[in-house]
């Protein structure tokens, strides 16, 4: 059979990117990727190691900035996010922080969505200020705040979208034409989403962060973080950063997110068929307004998450209402685990306002919509029908 020369070459899907990108065997030719457990690495000759550093001959040095496991992690979370470059990072955290470092400097300002993770907010509120980095928080949806809060120092706007843990949406969209406008950065968390269900890039973001202690590594294992974009954003000018402050990946941890990619589109695919069930069972439970999942009907933004995203994600909330209220139903829960991670192959369960979010002020957290009685699941690969049941019997035994 022929190939005419000029048809464009075959772009891999997502699952054969997950399994493929970032492959690399050394002369030992193992199947499996092996692990660079290693600090430094070894130069031929004096020479080597000074057109190394110099830079003129490709290699690596030490491990808190360049690695072959975390390469290959880096390698392969940049290629599903469709991404030219990844920076890898000891953390979700790490990642934010390392953003909000490297691109802002005394005198700048910042808009950031009042519903983010919770220590961003607390990061923008105290670290930032510390260095005479201003902020201003936003109602995420709401594209007319975002626009009045932009003034001639502002920077950056950063988002997540959907929300932790309100699953409000932003639209990406028209944020990047907002930030296209203003010469911004926008820089959008991807956690909740990841690269299977949402590419903030395809939209216009300059920069995607990922905590890939969640669904990246998707089993409750290891903490890393990563930073997507263009090649020249990240080695112009977050390389140096990593590369001299050191909020670096571990081997260790990469070699475990470089396999927990494998599964991950499987493992999206399985965990949204879940929470679409576990919304719909709540929703009959339970009043329309106190069930939040952006695949309902009912949520104010299902028609902009239809376009925006493929699948509706696997975090599922509900509120019952109070403080004593969450608890009970959450102490009931006998499948689900309570814990503060989310995105693991089991169902988790968190009360983000004495968690997650606890150290807000119930101002800020009104503010963010996180109330008192607001629960966050976090639908694991269980059989939906247990988790099902475990639901049903824990609200049975927690609402009056
Ligand atoms: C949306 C989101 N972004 C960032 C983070 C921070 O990630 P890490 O815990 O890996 O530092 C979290 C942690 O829960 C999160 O939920």
């Amino acid at each position: 059979m022929s190939h005419s020369t000029d048809s464009p070459a075959r772009q891999p899907g997502l699952a054969t990117t997950a399994l493929h990108a970032g492959r690399r065997m050394t002369e030992e030719r193992e199947n499996s990727p092996a692990l660079f457990l290693n600090s430094s690495f070894v130069f031929a000759s004096a020479a080597q190691a000074q057109a190394i550093f110099a830079g003129s001959e490709e290699g690596n040095i030490y491990s808190r900035f360049t690695n072959p496991s975390v390469n290959a992690f880096e390698e392969r979370i940049a290629a599903l996010e469709g991404g030219e470059k990844a920076l890898a990072t000891a953390s979700g955290m790490a990642a934010i922080t390392t953003i909000f470092l490297t691109f802002l400097s005394a005198g700048d300002h910042l808009v950031l969505s009042r519903s983010v993770f919770g220590s961003t907010t607390t990061i923008a509120n105290t670290l930032l200020n510390r260095f005479g980095i201003q902020s201003t928080q936003v109602a995420l949806s709401d594209l007319a705040a975002w626009r009045q809060a932009i003034t001639p120092a502002t920077r950056m706007i950063y988002l997540e979208t959907p929300a932790n843990p309100t699953l409000e949406l932003a639209d990406l969209s028209a944020l990047a034409q907002l930030a296209e406008e203003h010469h911004l950065l926008l820089v959008v968390d991807n956690v909740f989403c990841t690269p299977c269900l949402q590419q903030p890039l395809s939209y216009g973001a300059h920069l995607v962060v990922h905590s890939a202690t969640k669904y990246l590594d998707g089993q409750g294992r290891v903490l890393g973080g990563a930073i997507i974009g263009k090649r020249s954003l990240l080695m112009d000018h977050i390389y140096p950063f990593i590369r001299n402050t050191g909020p670096t990946l571990s081997p260790f941890n990469a070699w475990v997110l470089f396999k927990g990619l494998e599964t991950l589109p499987v493992r999206i695919e399985k965990q949204c068929d879940n929470a679409e069930q576990v919304a719909a069972f709540l929703l009959h439970k339970l009043p329309t307004t106190a069930v939040h999942y952006p695949g309902l009907t009912s949520h104010p933004q299902h028609q902009l998450a239809s376009r925006q995203m493929r699948r509706f994600g696997a975090i599922v909330c509900l509120d019952l209402g109070s403080l004593a209220a969450a608890h009970r139903f959450i102490d009931q829960l006998q499948l689900a685990t309570i814990t503060a991670n989310l995105g693991d192959v089991r169902t988790l369960v968190t009360h983000p306002a004495t968690t997650t979010h606890g150290r807000l002020s119930p101002e800020m957290r009104a503010a963010a919509g996180i109330t008192d009685g607001l629960v966050r699941l976090s639908i694991g690969m269980e059989d939906c029908a247990d988790i099902l049941a475990d639901l049903e019997q824990a609200l049975a035994r927690s609402l009056p």
